[in-house]
């Protein structure tokens, strides 16, 4: 299999550099555009601000900016790129006019993938011309540091392009998250929205302030959700007996009223998918095993978090 090597960064803006970055991190050539012609001297300031953290966490010696080029028109940008990132703002109607651009100007075998934080591929590739190559790639921010990348298949999108894609992410170190099918939100932003939304009704409400709130994540569950997420979280709350136990214990509270979000009904069907779903991530390993793997984790963690802390706060 062929590997891609050139990039097109469509929009420059917070993501469109965190990707340029860390494509150059890689020893990709990038072709960045931005409708926007004075970004380009931002974007050599945050790539040099940045190099720092990229070097120490990719092992990288030196910074080659010669594979670096700021292109005036969209066209030149996509000329020779194999993979087009696209992170122009985030908007229906702007993004799936630009797409119907990228289609016509992109070569015949590029990739195209889209930023976007939740929007529909079907929708904003409508009017692109090759909707079989046509994805979203969601990074996180910032792009140059996070490893996820959320890959999210439009109803037209063909699975040689969605592994070609996941085959990209990984040669510049990112874990693809293979989306099976669109999704308004697709999976990690649907989340962080829930996170979100609940933290808005409590500030509205007056229980809290946005830094108790902050706290209440930044001194628990946040320093567990780095190492597991929520299922595996919860499967180790219910003791040795695991996620089952934990579901009899606080499955009830499902129906208190402690959010404004609807919880869907506990079914049987969705019960074992739970119980089924942690075994599996568990690997064999008993509730006892990965409880260790968390403290041991957890102590070293808190270690480092404190000599940063002093930095923010
Ligand atoms: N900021 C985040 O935390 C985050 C995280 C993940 C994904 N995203 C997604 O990434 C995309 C970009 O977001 P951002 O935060 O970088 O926004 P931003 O406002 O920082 O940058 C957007 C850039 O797009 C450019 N642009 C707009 N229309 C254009 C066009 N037609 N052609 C070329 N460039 C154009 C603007 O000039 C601007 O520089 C959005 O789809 C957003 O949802 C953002």
């Amino acid at each position: 299999m062929t590997k891609i090597n050139k990039v097109a960064v469509i929009g420059t803006g917070v993501i469109g550099a965190g990707w340029i970055i860390r494509c150059l991190a890689h020893n990709k050539i990038v072709y960045a555009y931005d409708k926007d012609l004075k970004l380009k001297k931002n974007l050599i300031a945050e790539i040099k601000r940045t190099w720092p953290y990229v070097k120490k966490l990719f092992n990288k010696k030196s910074l080659n900016l010669k594979n670096f080029k700021y292109f005036t028109s969209i066209e030149e940008a996509l000329r020779n790129a194999d993979f087009v990132q696209e992170c122009a703002s985030e908007n229906y109607a702007l993004k799936t006019k630009l797409m119907s651009r990228i289609g016509k100007y992109a070569k015949p075998n590029a990739i195209i993938s889209s930023s976007s934080s939740g929007l529909l591929p079907t929708k904003i590739y409508s009017k692109c011309k090759n909707p079989e190559r046509a994805m979203i790639g969601h990074p996180f921010n910032p792009v140059y540091l996070l490893p996820a990348v959320e890959i999210v298949p439009g109803k037209k999108t063909s699975k040689k392009y969605l592994n070609k894609s996941k085959n990209f992410y990984k040669s510049i170190s990112m874990n693809p998250i293979m989306v099976k099918h669109e999704l308004p939100g697709y999976l990690s932003d649907r989340l962080q929205e829930a996170l979100w939304r609940e933290g808005l009704h409590i500030i509205n409400e007056g229980h809290a302030t946005t830094k108790d709130l902050d706290r209440a994540i930044e001194d628990g569950p946040g320093l567990r959700w780095s190492l597991m997420g929520t299922f595996l979280t919860f499967h180790l709350a219910g003791g040795k007996a695991g996620m089952r136990h934990m579901l009899e214990q606080f499955g009830p509270a499902l129906k208190l009223p402690w959010t404004k979000l609807k919880a869907p009904k506990l079914s049987n069907k969705l019960i074992n998918r739970l119980v089924e779903g942690t075994k599996k991530q568990s690997k064999g390993k008993s509730v006892t095993k990965i409880s260790n793997f968390r403290d041991e984790y957890l102590v070293e963690l808190q270690k480092l978090r404190k000599k940063y802390e002093k930095k923010l706060r």
